[in-house]
């Protein structure tokens, strides 16, 4: 990351640390400051209701419920791409709040290898160099990047169909729809796994904290380096 990048980002998280603070009670860590929960639920704010009108414009005979919420079928199409261009922006910020934690190591590696085990809740406790996030978590990440690349350049084809080739604008639904469901899948998964695969998740993202014993539970190495931390202060 650049050096005005690195001080952007910085900078933003002193902005909201300011405005809203995060209380942390004995026997808890801070997982999320303000910064990182504003962002991530304008993601997923933004995520939402580009999927809503897409399936919308996608399908009007199967969602044709969806299209009243927005105002009907022509404001539907028209607010879909500014959603979707919403979604963008908003998504490269966490890019920028979230590169650092989300670089693959070879740990992730290992951890890959026992995805089978991580689902069917075979271990109590996670290896112990699993770090602020786990393999899974860092797939999804990197799997919305190139969505959200895909769905950028794509859209802009769609949007701006008189521009270019008609076999272009062809081949962008395409690829913008086979997007769309990759994401959706990812989408589900990722609920799960927030919510109802991990107990005490969910929480990190309303009020920024977790318990100590979910982080020595699910991410060892990141219990491990903040425990050190908070002692040499
Ligand atoms: C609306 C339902 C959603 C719920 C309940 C939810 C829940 C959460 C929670 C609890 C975390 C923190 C996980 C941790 O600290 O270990 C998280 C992280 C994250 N969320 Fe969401 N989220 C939702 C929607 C979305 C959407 C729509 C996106 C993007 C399209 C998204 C992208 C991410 C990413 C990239 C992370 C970090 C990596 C990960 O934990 O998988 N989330 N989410």
């Amino acid at each position: 990351m650049s050096v005005t990048t690195k001080n952007l980002d910085e900078g933003a998280r002193g902005a909201f640390a300011r405005v809203g603070t995060t209380r942390v009670r004995p026997g808890e860590l801070l997982r999320h400051p303000v910064y990182t929960r504003v962002l991530h639920w304008s993601v997923a704010i933004f995520f939402i209701l580009s999927l809503l009108t897409g399936f919308a414009i996608y399908s009007p005979w199967l969602f044709h419920w969806i299209t009243p919420v927005f105002g009907g079928g022509p404001r539907t199409r028209l607010l879909h791409p500014w959603f979707g261009l919403l979604f963008e922006v908003f998504f490269l910020f966490q890019f920028l709040n979230w590169v650092g934690p989300m670089a693959w190591k070879e740990a992730d590696r290992r951890w890959l290898k026992r995805l089978r085990q991580y689902a069917t809740n075979q271990e109590a406790i996670e290896p112990e160099d699993v770090g602020f996030f786990n393999a899974g978590q860092k797939l999804y990440f990197w799997l919305i990047l190139v969505s959200g690349v895909l769905f950028l350049i794509t859209g802009l084809l769609i949007w701006f169909d008189d521009v270019v080739g008609r076999w272009i604008v062809a081949v962008s639904y395409v690829i913008h729809d086979l997007a769309a469901l990759v994401m959706l899948a990812g989408f589900i998964i990722h609920v799960y796994e927030g919510t109802a695969h991990q107990p005490g998740t969910f929480r990190s993202m309303i009020d920024g904290t977790v318990t100590e014993s979910w982080a020595r539970t699910h991410h060892p190495g990141w219990y491990r380096t903040e425990k050190h931390r908070q002692e040499k202060r």
